[in-house]
């Protein structure tokens, strides 16, 4: 059974602001898909890549961080459980908590659960509890985060390895996506976030932003904005966007999907060849200094 009473890392990685440097690759990479504003496409964005990366052979972890409006198991249409409030009481184990589905291992939050809306809970350090717990037991651990710049959000955001900001064309997304980034930057010390631009009806809208966005990042920030891509707005009545986003068979969603993961797994395993290389340099030469 998970225990919530044992020392936990989390108080020390925060006041260290060692949240880049803590992993090596035998670890998950940790990645936070957040953004400013609500309803952009956070949770299906989660939810889809989950599943890809699952399928793709990877091993994945799905935290759903909208601890008491969680959105994933409706995605998937999974039973809605109390389990996250039975974990955090200490009457369940994360285990006994888990979907499975292959590799993806899911933990949901509750939906309006009365019982943990009066439960006083940190939980960005809860999270982080279980990420430090369980990296060594995923590749991926994916936080669908809760809309908007709560404290907690944020340094769930800044611990992870890598924050998927995703942002649609409505003028508010981008401006409060900015206000996530710029606040990320000043207070967390974070330089580099990735762009992933939803809902989008052109090619042309999809550089228009693409180019304001990374301008305004770099100049104003000083920061880095790696691209992803850009997924088009699906032309389907909203109720039935969830059966389209989770079909596979000639499904253009699907294949954006593939391509923006595909390329990201790609720069990942890239970035983890790039800093094994470069640590066994250092060992060469601290021996040749010997
Ligand atoms: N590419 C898309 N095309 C069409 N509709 C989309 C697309 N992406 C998301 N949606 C729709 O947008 C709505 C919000 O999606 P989702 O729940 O994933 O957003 P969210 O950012 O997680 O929201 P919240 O802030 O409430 O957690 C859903 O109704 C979904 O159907
Ligand atoms: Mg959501």
């Amino acid at each position: 059974m998970h225990s919530f009473s044992k020392p936990n890392p989390t108080d020390w990685l925060i006041s260290q602001n060692k949240y880049q440097s803590k992993k090596t690759s035998k670890k998950a990479k940790t990645i936070s898909i957040t953004a400013g504003k609500g309803g952009v496409g956070k949770t299906s964005v989660s939810v889809k890549m989950a599943k890809i990366l699952s399928e793709m052979g990877y091993r994945v972890l799905l935290l759903d961080c909208d601890s008491n409006l969680s959105n994933t198991v409706v995605k998937l249409n999974l039973p809605i459980t109390n389990y996250f409030y039975e974990l955090v009481s200490g009457t369940r184990s994360i285990e006994d908590c888990l979907h499975y589905d292959g590799n993806l291992h899911l933990l949901a939050g509750c939906n309006g659960s009365l019982d943990l809306f009066k439960k006083t809970l940190e939980i960005d350090k809860l999270i982080i509890d279980i990420i430090a717990t369980h990296e060594r037991e995923y590749d991926y651990i994916l936080l669908d985060c809760p809309a908007g710049i709560a404290k907690e959000t944020l340094t769930l955001n800044a611990y992870s390895d890598y924050r998927f900001v995703v942002v649609t064309p409505d003028k508010s997304s981008v401006t409060d996506s900015y206000s996530l980034m710029k606040i990320l930057n000043k207070e967390y010390g974070v330089t580099e976030n990735h762009l992933l631009i939803n809902k989008i009806s052109s090619d042309a809208q999809y550089q228009r932003m693409v180019k304001t966005l990374s301008e305004t990042v770099e100049n104003f920030l000083k920061s880095r904005l790696n691209i992803l891509g850009g997924i088009y707005k699906e032309e389907v009545p909203e109720d039935l966007f969830d059966r389209v986003l989770l079909r596979q068979e000639k499904n253009s969603l699907h294949k954006n999907f593939v391509n923006i993961v595909t390329r990201f797994a790609e720069e990942n395993t890239q970035r983890i060849h790039e800093s094994e290389f470069s640590k066994s340099q250092n060992i060469n030469l601290n021996d040749f200094s010997l």
